[in-house]
């Protein structure tokens, strides 16, 4: 494991991890500062293609992104979701994570799934690449959006799959809309950081989808706290400019050759 990724692990009982989402430099740049680990998630699909889900995310769209964002991240962890249909087996998740590693100079990657991936991020484990994993909602696969954990059986295998993902020795894991009393039980049962999205304050750190948290993304969700209205600025800045077009008192004479 690399220095990095060790110094990250040690945060752990010592202060909050810090992540957010970017998909192109100029965002990653700015939440760079403030973060301690950087995601390009293949929530990119559904918020900037509009996409019903992220079955659709591709391979080269989230490599495309990445080598931007990329150009933004000088300090925090660099991870990349692997897409659907892109780790079915341990020599198609191999194959796609060394190009996604080397094409990004991405840090780590992530992917969905407890026990029926295990296998898989051994495999990549064992190759040298550092893995995120990513247990309750499943984007990828989910059927439905519900909340995980309210059912004791459901709860069981949550545990079980975080233990599974610790043996087979990811760096970190996502908990995405896990019940609170649940993701508190695995993050004090883990030795690596657990990273919430809906999933209580009890977790080592929490995550946010960047446009979610500036109020560019509309997504109406009970784990999303809009931080600013970026659209607002945005629409009036537009609207300034149209205006002052319209007016010719732009460009002035300082604005133009
Ligand atoms: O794709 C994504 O942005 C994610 C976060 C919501 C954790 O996986």
């Amino acid at each position: 494991m690399n220095k990095k990724i060790l110094n990250f692990i040690k945060k752990k009982n010592k202060s909050k991890i810090i992540s957010l989402t970017a998909y192109s430099k100029n965002i990653a740049s700015i939440i760079d500062r403030h973060c301690d680990l950087v995601l390009v998630g293949d929530s990119l699909g559904s918020v900037l293609y509009s996409f019903s889900s992220t079955k659709k995310v591709t391979l080269d769209m989230m490599i495309e992104h990445s080598k931007s964002v990329r150009m933004g991240v000088k300090k925090s962890l660099m991870v990349v979701d692997m897409p659907h249909n892109t780790y079915r087996n341990s020599k198609e998740a191999l194959s796609n994570a060394k190009k996604i590693i080397s094409k990004t100079k991405c840090d780590a990657i992530k992917l969905e799934g407890g026990k029926k991936v295990i296998q898989i991020i051994k495999t990549l484990i064992k190759n040298k690449i550092s893995v995120m994993g990513h247990l309750g909602v499943l984007p990828q696969s989910a059927t439905n959006f519900k909340f995980k954990g309210k059912e004791t059986a459901e709860r069981k295998i949550i545990l079980r799959d975080s233990k599974l993902l610790e043996d087979a020795g990811v760096f970190s894991m996502v908990l995405e809309c896990v019940e609170s009393s649940l993701a508190k039980e695995i993050t004090k049962t883990v030795k690596v950081p657990t990273i919430g999205i809906g999933a209580s304050v009890h977790c080592d750190g929490q995550v946010l989808v960047t446009d979610d948290l500036i109020g560019l993304n509309k997504i109406k969700a009970r784990f999303v706290k809009r931080y600013s209205n970026i659209e607002k600025q945005i629409n009036d800045a537009a609207l300034k400019f149209k205006k002052d077009v319209i007016r010719s008192k732009f460009p002035t004479k300082k604005h133009s050759y």
